[in-house]
């Protein structure tokens, strides 16, 4: 798919982002204890959270299309 930086001091793509939340990872601070993600400069840190919101979103609005 389309791997797109969303740290670059730590080089985390929206796809490493997305692996963790399906790993289990749910907020901000587990991303930050797994990738490492916004721990430099933070500037990230607000892209990372929509794709974080995004993800979660996606994972339980999938389970609800296979229940319809
Ligand atoms: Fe993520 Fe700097 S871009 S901490």
């Amino acid at each position: 798919g389309q791997d797109m930086y969303v740290c670059l001091c730590k080089g985390v793509t929206d796809c490493q982002i997305r692996e963790a939340v399906c790993e289990g990872a749910c907020s901000m601070r587990e991303l930050r204890t797994h990738l490492g993600v916004a721990t430099q400069c933070g500037r990230c840190a607000q892209h990372a959270q929509r794709v974080l919101k995004e993800t979660l979103n996606t994972a339980s609005g999938k389970e609800n299309n296979k229940a319809a």
